[in-house]
This record gives C-alpha cells, structure tokens and sequence, in this order.
C-alpha cells in the first residue's frame, strides 16, 4: 500500500515548488520508511531548483537531502535500524565498495547510482522522483539504509537535520579533509552556512589565526562569535585582497577554504596559500562548466589543492559528531536562522536568494 503524505514537489526547474499530497511507495527490500522531523534547506537544492547545478537530477522531484527523523517501517533486509530509531540522512555508506573500504574513503561508490532513481511516488497520476534518492522536503520519505545514520534520541532533529550536509561538509572541511593543526592560520571565503562551520571546524583543530572573508559584512559579528579571529571585507580591501591576506598570515595561510562557490574566490584561496606548504580546499559547488586556471607553478611551489564532499566525513562517523554537538563543542542553534512549517518552503529559498538568514529549517 502507498503512503499517503505531503511533499514539495519542483515540477520543473525556475519555477516554485508546489505542496501538495503524493502516493509514496512503501519501503523495499533494502529500504526505510522515515517520519520527517525536520530537514534543512541547503543551497545545493537551490542550484538544482534554479537548474545551474551540476548534480544530474530529473524534473519533477521532491528535493532536499538534508533531514532527520523517526524510522516508522523498515524493509526485507534491513538490519540495522528498527521503528523508532532517530536517523540523520547523509551520503551513502555501503561498507563494500573501494571507496568504502579504503581507510580515507567518504564518496561511496553509491553515491550517483542511486540518484537517477526511477520515480518513487505519483501525485495525481504524474511519477515523482526523490531526489538525490533521499527527498526529504516531505512529511515522509522512503530512502536506502545505506543513506541514513542511526544516531541517539536527545539531540534536536532541527539541529542535527544540519549535520546530513551543510554542517557537516564544514567541519569536516576542517577537521578530516585539511586536518588543521593546532597553531594553524586559516583563511575562510564566503561565510555562509557551510563557511561558518569551518570557522568551527578550525577553532576546534585549535587554529589560531581564523580569518574570515565575505562581501557581506553584517557575517564579520556571527564569524567572530564562532571563532574568527579576524573579517575582511573583499568589498573594501578591492584588487589589495591577497597581498593583504598574505601580510595578515605573515606570508600566506597554512590552510584556506572556498565556501562562495565561485571561480574568483577560488583562485584568491589558492594564493592565499602558503608557498611551500599552504593546502587550499575547495568546499563550495561552482556553475556547471566553469573551470580554475591553475599555473603549474603555483604547485610545483608546494601549494596543495584539494576538494572535499561532505568534509571527508562518513556516515558512521555521525554520532560521534552528534556527541560533540551535545556536549557544546560547537554550536548550530546560532546558525538556525529560521524555522518553517513545509507549506512555506519556497519562502525559505526565496530568502536565500536575497542572502537573508543563515540556516532555514523545515520543522514538522
Ligand atoms: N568573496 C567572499 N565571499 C563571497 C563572495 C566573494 N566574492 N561572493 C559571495 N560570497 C559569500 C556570500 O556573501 C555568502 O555569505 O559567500 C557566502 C555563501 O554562502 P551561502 O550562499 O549561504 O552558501 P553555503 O550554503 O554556505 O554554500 C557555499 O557551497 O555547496 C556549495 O552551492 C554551495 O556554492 C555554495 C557554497
Ligand atoms: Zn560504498
């Protein structure tokens, strides 16, 4: 029997999505059944929605890929979560493939083959997709169990909804993909909602010099509350920004971090970083097509450049990460700029659009 819930369904890229009650079929072998608690609006769902992004995903879809919940069904097979466990939706982990078994590995081989998913639910006699496999703008979702983490019952869905993409890509940007060292300098563009996560990231490594950089200056308050130790404005320092980066870390950063998800701010991490050892990861999510001009030299010299997905974290690695958010390691409450009910989803994303806010969750 179908389950009956409600979703936002976008029918076709740069158009709103519209919410209304789909047919969602039951969860398979392999598959769970999970009572939405409440999901995060991540700004790779608005690249989708307004269709720049590089993600290959077919219209008309239920989008979002961040979210936790209540396991309400499991299926055949499923043998690690049961009905009311709490699980947090992130990336595959299969345990099996290269990536999976390799001691580093955090991009299952899983990853893109479930996303061109054949459509999981019918509204109104039109098929629907989950996107990214997962979709979890609806009051329920059916997703692989591969895709969700079991995590403990006390930490608050709106907050840990955070950690299935945004928060966690941030930290770990930090904390696994570069591995700051304590007494690093660190440089952060675009403090948004995954930039400022690194700043969290980097304060927790034990960095010492945290600079944050943004064209938006009301971020300079929020960043230093989690850490920055320093904001420029590349508004104000204009064609001067890296000379004056590289004067404020004595040279160039040990570690800088792109997270505007534009060309430009990339190139400016890169030689932000420290000739001979600097490491520049690229966080953000640049337009489809557009490429980094990169002067071989500029490595030969010993800078590093690197990307992460979800910040080299794993989905086994949640719940220790879910410890540290309860115990105040870091702080998410702060970061959750909003709280809405699913009927006003395209409110949230129309806010993002104006760079209002930091974090928007849907709470059900
Ligand atoms: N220099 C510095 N900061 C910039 C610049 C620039 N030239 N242009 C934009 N920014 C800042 C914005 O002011 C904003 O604070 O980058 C920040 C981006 O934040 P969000 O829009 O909230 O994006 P976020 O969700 O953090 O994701 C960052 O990663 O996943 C990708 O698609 C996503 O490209 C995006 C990036
Ligand atoms: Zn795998």
């Amino acid at each position: 029997m179908p389950i009956r819930t409600t979703a936002a369904i976008a029918f076709e890229p740069g158009k709103p999505m519209v919410v209304e009650e789909v047919d969602l079929d039951p969860p398979g072998e392999g598959e769970v059944l999970v009572q939405t608690g409440a999901a995060g609006l991540c700004h790779t769902d608005l690249d989708v929605l307004d269709g720049s992004s590089p993600i290959p995903i077919t219209f008309p879809v239920v989008l979002g890929h961040e979210g936790a919940g209540v396991v309400l069904e499991v299926g055949a097979g499923v043998r690690n979560l049961k009905p009311g466990d709490h699980v947090i939706a992130f990336g595959p982990e299969c345990g099996l493939c290269g990536s999976c078994r390799h001691p580093t590995g955090n991009f299952c081989d899983s990853t893109f083959s479930g996303v061109v998913v054949d459509p999981t639910m019918t509204s109104g006699g039109r098929a629907i997709r989950a996107g990214y496999a997962i979709g979890t703008f609806a009051k329920h979702f059916v997703t692989d169990q591969i895709r969700l983490v079991g995590v403990r019952k006390d930490a608050p869905f709106d907050e840990i909804s955070y950690l299935s993409c945004g928060a966690t890509t941030g930290i770990g940007a930090a904390v696994v993909s570069a591995n700051v060292h304590s007494g690093a300098s660190v440089i952060i563009f675009g403090l948004g909602g995954i930039g400022l996560n690194i700043i969290q990231g980097a304060r927790m490594a034990g960095a010492t010099t945290i600079i944050g950089v943004d064209i938006n200056p009301a971020k300079a308050a929020i960043a230093r509350r989690l850490g920055a130790t320093a904001f420029v404005n590349p508004l104000v320092a204009g064609d001067g920004l890296v000379g004056l980066l590289n004067e404020m870390t004595h040279g160039g950063a040990d570690f800088t971090f792109e997270a505007a998800g534009r060309i430009s701010t990339m190139q400016q991490a890169l030689a932000a970083a420290r000739i001979g050892w600097g490491v520049c990861t690229i966080v953000g999510v640049a337009p489809a097509g557009e490429t980094i001009d990169v002067l071989p030299f500029d490595l030969i010299m010993g800078r590093k450049l690197q990307g992460t997905t979800l910040g080299g974290f794993r989905g086994s690695q949640l719940p220790e990460l879910v410890d540290w958010l309860m115990e105040g390691r870091f702080d998410l409450k702060s970061l959750i700029t909003d709280h809405l009910p699913l009927e006003k989803i395209n409110e949230g994303y129309d806010k993002m659009r104006r760079g209002e806010g930091l974090r928007s969750v849907l709470t059900f």
